[in-house]
């Protein structure tokens, strides 16, 4: 398995298994089985809801011996409604409860939007604060803090533009690690993967396979469907496998870890062997023709009246 190697040499397995989605009462055999098929690598997170039976399935395989805390990596993240100073830690601390974990090996912030506390889904202007109110670099100095209280080993953001994540770095000690972002055959990024790689910012792809769960409410009427699109067929045919393989695979041989979700064993298994498959220089180019820029997840449920949070502050500003 490719890994990617982080400032102070820790490797992290490319390949991860995603949580977004999974239930509650189905999500406990999910980490079980990932787990016996070989997963190293968890992404959770505190607004998925599942945290806690999550941390059921790890106290279990760990005391059954399927595998040790130190050969797993695993991932959560600060939700929007705890980035004020007072407010990172004890969410970080709740969540470390919820899996039953010491530390982390990777924390990061969900999104760059900040709610009022009693907010859990903001719904109005009047539902959060701006970032003039509470700025990056506060939730910032406090995920630096978890790192030097050992909570943490990374720390690291999600759905940051390179505009965000520039004027963060340039206050931050502790530079972020990763930024995780929507990724796959149709929406590619290449600028904002450029601007990470120089300035040795790890990148994870979410949504890898366009995530065909989500809700109904978080879905447009004519979304694509990336398992029909012609090029990934065409790909997956010459290669002799799925279409999950080949955009899995395409995302790791870009370099970005990816974390599908699947809490059904043999797509589990199936997504595991995307490891084996090699896409040619012309496979890659020829899926470069795929990129359309088209987002799943378009944050316009942020985005309230009278306040900053709009769409295109969310991506490009
Ligand atoms: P399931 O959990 O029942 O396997 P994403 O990772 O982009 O969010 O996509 C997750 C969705 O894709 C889930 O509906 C998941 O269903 C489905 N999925 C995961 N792996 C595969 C696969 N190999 N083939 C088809 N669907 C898959």
């Amino acid at each position: 398995m490719k890994q990617l190697t982080f400032r102070n040499g820790d490797k992290l397995d490319i390949l991860g298994l995603g949580t977004w989605k999974s239930k509650p009462g189905e999500v406990y055999d999910a980490i079980r089985s990932a787990i016996k098929i070989g997963y190293r690598h968890f992404d959770c997170a505190f607004i998925y809801m599942n945290e806690k039976e999550i941390g059921h399935a790890f106290a279990d395989a760990f005391a059954a011996g399927d595998v040790k805390r130190e050969d797993v990596w695993i991932t959560s993240k600060l939700w929007n409604n705890s980035h004020k100073k007072e407010d990172v830690l004890p969410a970080m601390k709740k969540t470390l409860s919820d899996l039953q974990l010491d530390y982390l090996d990777l924390y990061l912030v969900h999104w760059p939007h900040v709610f009022k506390k009693d907010f859990m889904g903001a719904t109005k202007a009047e539902e959060t604060w701006s970032t003039a109110e509470v700025p990056h670099i506060e939730t910032w100095r406090e995920m630096e803090a978890a790192v030097d209280a050992g909570l943490a080993k990374h720390i690291g953001v999600c759905n940051f533009n390179k505009h965000k994540l520039k004027a963060l770095s340039e206050q931050a000690s502790i530079i972020p690690e990763m930024n995780q972002v929507e990724l796959h055959p149709m929406l590619h990024q290449n600028d904002l993967l450029e601007f990470c790689k120089e300035n040795g910012v790890h990148v994870t792809a979410y949504s890898p396979l366009g995530s065909p769960d989500r809700s109904a409410g978080m879905k447009a009427s004519d979304e694509p469907n990336l398992f029909e699109h012609p090029v990934i067929k065409e790909l997956a045919r010459k290669h002799n496998c799925t279409e999950a393989q080949i955009m899995i695979a395409w995302a790791m041989q870009r370099g970005t870890a990816v974390i599908p979700k699947s809490v059904n064993p043999e797509r589990q298994l199936q997504n595991f062997l995307s490891t084996e498959i090699n896409l040619s220089e012309d496979d890659m180019q020829l899926m470069a023709s795929a990129d359309t820029g088209y987002r799943y997840v378009k944050g316009q449920f942020w985005a309230f009246e009278g306040t900053e949070y709009s769409v295109d502050w969310l991506w490009n500003r």
